[in-house]
C-alpha cells in the first residue's frame, strides 16, 4: 500500500499501520465476535490515572511504542508496572505477537 501523507492533518501513517487500518480490523473481528481487546480492566495506568480507553486512543492516533503513548498520555511514567500492558494493547491493536 502506497504510504503518502499529502494531507499533514489527517493522521500519520506509521510502519504500514494507520488508524484507518486498525479500526478496520476492529470492525471486522467484531463482526466475528472475536475482538477482544487484551486489557479489561477501565483503567490502565494507576499511578496517572490514565483509562484504558485514553492508552488505546492514543495507540489508534498513532503512537505506536511505549514511549510516544508515555509521551501523549503520561501513562508508564511512574513506577512502569502498566507498560507490559500497554504493549500487550499496542501489540493486539498492530496485530503483532509479543516475542
Ligand atoms: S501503573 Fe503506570 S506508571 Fe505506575
Amino acid at each position: 500500500m502506497d504510504q503518502v501523507n499529502r494531507d499533514k492533518s489527517w493522521p500519520t501513517v506509521w510502519n504500514g499501520v494507520d488508524h484507518a487500518a486498525i479500526l478496520l480490523r476492529e470492525l471486522v473481528l467484531r463482526g466475528a465476535g472475536r475482538f477482544q481487546l487484551p486489557y479489561q480492566e477501565p483503567e490502565l495506568c494507576h499511578c496517572r490515572a490514565v483509562p484504558t480507553e485514553v492508552v488505546d486512543r492514543a495507540i489508534i492516533s498513532g503512537c505506536h511504542s511505549i514511549e510516544s503513548v508515555a509521551r501523549i498520555t503520561s501513562a508508564g511514567t511512574s513506577c512502569g508496572t502498566c507498560k507490559p500492558d500497554t504493549e500487550k494493547l499496542m501489540a493486539y491493536r498492530l496485530n503483532e505477537r509479543l516475542a
